[in-house]
């Protein structure tokens, strides 16, 4: 993909700011994940009075989106750009912050009902899977859950990425060491191009 360098440790390195900086941001589709709307309007209980955290925010588009359904949302992500753009136009208060999910302020540990995730998963380093996912049950409360439009990015080969390729049974996998898996479906709706590569996903906290 060219978006990333190899460490000496093949760790995959990417300077996510260079890429906001470049304008090289050929996830952002300027809009918010389409399958969020049907999703609230089809299973709203999911949503109802909910705290929210969007890892990997990017420039805001879900967390906004979320946000416009009274939902408390905190966004965060590495790149500094991203966070400041996503903080230029903010009608539903989102609490944007700069941060790496992998290294959560303890001021947010145990604070969310919900995980929104929906390419920070794939945009990761396959080797950091386990951390996110243990980084994600470290912010949920008790009951959360991780609900994902998950990019599975079938075409490419295994370890080539960013967006690196993952599967649903890969998926269950690898969150069961802190989740259960209680449902998977098809989005209702997709950004061109995404039809059949990506999975909606819900796992409850251990
Ligand atoms: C593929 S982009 C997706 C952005 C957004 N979810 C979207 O769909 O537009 C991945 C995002 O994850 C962010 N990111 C990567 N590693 C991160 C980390 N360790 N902590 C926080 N954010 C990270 C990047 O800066 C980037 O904005």
């Amino acid at each position: 993909m060219g978006w990333a360098e190899r460490s000496a440790n093949n760790l995959t390195i990417v300077d996510w700011q260079e890429r906001y900086l470049s304008g090289d941001t050929p996830w952002d589709k300027g809009a918010s994940a389409p399958s969020i709307q049907p999703l609230i309007e089809e299973k709203p209980e999911l949503f109802s009075g909910h705290r929210v955290f969007v890892p990997g925010c990017g420039i805001g588009h879900d967390a906004k989106e979320l946000a416009k359904y009274g939902l408390n949302v905190v966004g965060g992500d590495i790149a500094p750009l991203a966070i400041a753009r996503a903080k230029e136009e903010n009608p539903h208060q989102v609490d944007f912050r700069e941060l790496n999910i992998l290294t959560i302020p303890e001021s947010l540990v145990g604070n969310f009902d919900m995980v929104w995730e929906h390419t920070c998963f794939c945009a990761l380093d396959p080797t950091l899977r386990a951390d996110y996912v243990a980084a994600m049950w470290k912010l949920l409360k008790p009951s959360g859950v991780v609900l994902g439009v998950f990019f599975t990015n079938p075409d490419v080969i295994p370890n080539e990425g960013p967006p690196y390729k993952t599967s649903c049974e890969e998926l269950r996998e690898i969150f069961s060491s802190h989740f259960s898996l209680e449902w998977v479906d098809e989005p209702k709706a997709f950004y061109q191009g995404r039809e059949g590569r990506e999975h909606l996903m819900l796992f409850k906290r251990l």
